[in-house]
């Protein structure tokens, strides 16, 4: 497959749109995604399932442009949701509800209820507390709830330790070995049905022995539940696959992971849930910014930007790289190596460090790579900076699928 993002005669294309033109009719700093690129992730996977059984339920929280998606719902991808917002979001963009599973470790009331009235396909349940609450809420409403219990696998999924997850120490899921207890107790819930059993190690996973590790413990726990009597119909393994941020990083195989899932999972007749998220839209996305003024402190060389972590927060966050490339290359002009930051007030406000770049001049453009999951959904308005435009790429087409926001848009809502 052609890559999404690649120089054309020194000038950086997104599918066979250049992102010049882009960014000079809509400003910077902007957001771009390559749906070409979004529908071959997800069609990697859907092809690697094969006969098997399964559901792939996009993770929402990665990316929830309304066209990115109802790009995804057409191309048949089902949802995962951690909040009455993200139900909403696919909803509107036209997801089947049927399709929705609903993780998270605080469900309100609220959300449970509206999942229960949008006809949701199951709900994955952290805690006891819980499952009475979805048993008290399904009740009022006549209906029976599926569910799925979120076990904690307890392995270490080797990533930041901020986005792991399964290990004992971290506040998701039920302990594994509590987990039998937990089914027997609710098959007295009368409004609910635990169906499934799920699970999430953990997120930009490079290496897939954990999940492979996590796949083989939940199976085991499968059979044991099913050996005293539970009716399961399906297991989740939550979602986790990393990227390749830096050029010498070798993304896991999708579907050489796919296909060891499916092997694993076969005879068991169970439907193989997976809820990915960055390894879909990761890739197909890039923040454009603006090179607004060069400075030099002390020793350091400072590339000082319009965009900043209001607008993409994961190198403050997670001390995450980026790939920074201008949307013009001029070999002539040689290298530099500078932090790239931008205007907000904050040391932690930087794209970039002691980063070995293109020695670019105010008003230079540049593509910050691999930011189309966590990138538009974690920008803030801090500093009452306007959230970016975004732009969706089909082909030699594009159109602006959010308008960048207005000040007014900052102040909607307050006295
Ligand atoms: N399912 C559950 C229950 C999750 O908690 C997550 C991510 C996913 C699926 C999707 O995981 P993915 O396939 O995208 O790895 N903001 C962080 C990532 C947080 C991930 C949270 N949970 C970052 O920018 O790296």
């Amino acid at each position: 497959m052609k890559p999404a993002y690649e120089y054309r005669d020194h000038s950086l294309f997104c599918e066979d749109v250049p992102l010049s033109e882009i960014a000079s009719e809509v400003g910077t700093p902007c957001y771009v995604y390559s749906a070409g690129s979004i529908r071959e992730k997800f069609e990697a996977y859907r092809e690697a399932f094969g006969a098997t059984p399964h559901r792939i339920c996009y993770a929402v929280k990665a990316n929830f442009n309304l066209s990115v998606l109802a790009l995804l719902a057409r191309a048949g991808a089902g949802f995962d949701i951690v909040s009455g917002g993200e139900l909403f979001r696919v909803l509107r963009a036209g997801g089947d509800p049927a399709t929705v599973v609903f993780s998270g470790v605080g469900k309100t009331a609220e959300e449970i209820d509206y999942a229960l009235e949008a006809g949701i396909h199951s709900f994955n349940c952290e805690s006891e507390a819980e499952l009475a609450l979805l048993d008290a809420l399904a009740a009022r409403r006549g209906l029976v709830a599926r569910a799925a219990i979120r076990v904690n696998p307890d392995v270490d999924p080797a990533t930041h330790p901020y986005i792991a997850t399964g290990l004992k120490e971290h506040k998701f899921g039920i302990d594994m070995a509590d987990a039998v207890g937990v089914y027997e107790r609710a098959a007295s819930l009368g409004h609910v049905r635990l169906v499934g059993l799920s699970c999430h190690i953990g997120s930009q996973l490079l290496d897939t022995d954990p999940l492979i590790e996590a796949v083989d413990r939940m199976l085991e726990l499968a059979s044991r539940l099913r050996a005293r009597g539970v009716v399961l119909t399906h297991v989740d393994f939550g979602g986790g696959l990393g990227i390749a941020y830096r050029p010498e990083e070798r993304a896991p195989d999708v579907r050489a992971f796919i296909r060891l899932l499916s092997e694993k999972v076969a005879g068991t007749g169970l439907e193989v849930i997976i809820e990915p998220g960055r390894s879909i839209v990761g890739e197909a996305g890039v923040l454009l910014t603006r090179v607004l003024y060069r400075k030099r402190t002390g020793r350091k060389e400072f590339v000082i930007v319009d965009a900043s972590m209001s607008d993409l927060i994961r190198p403050a966050l997670y001390q995450s790289h980026h790939e920074i490339i201008p949307l013009r290359r001029v070999p002539a002009l040689g290298e530099v190596v500078a932090d790239v930051v931008g205007p907000v007030c904050e040391t932690g406000d930087f794209l970039a460090r002691d980063r070995r770049m293109a020695n670019v001049m105010p008003g230079d453009l540049l593509a910050v790579c691999s930011a189309g999951a966590y990138g538009f959904v974690l920008a803030s308005n801090y500093n009452a900076r306007p959230r970016p435009a975004e732009v969706l790429v089909e082909g030699d087409r594009w159109r602006v699928v959010r308008a960048r926001e207005t000040y007014e848009d900052l102040i909607r809502g307050e006295l």
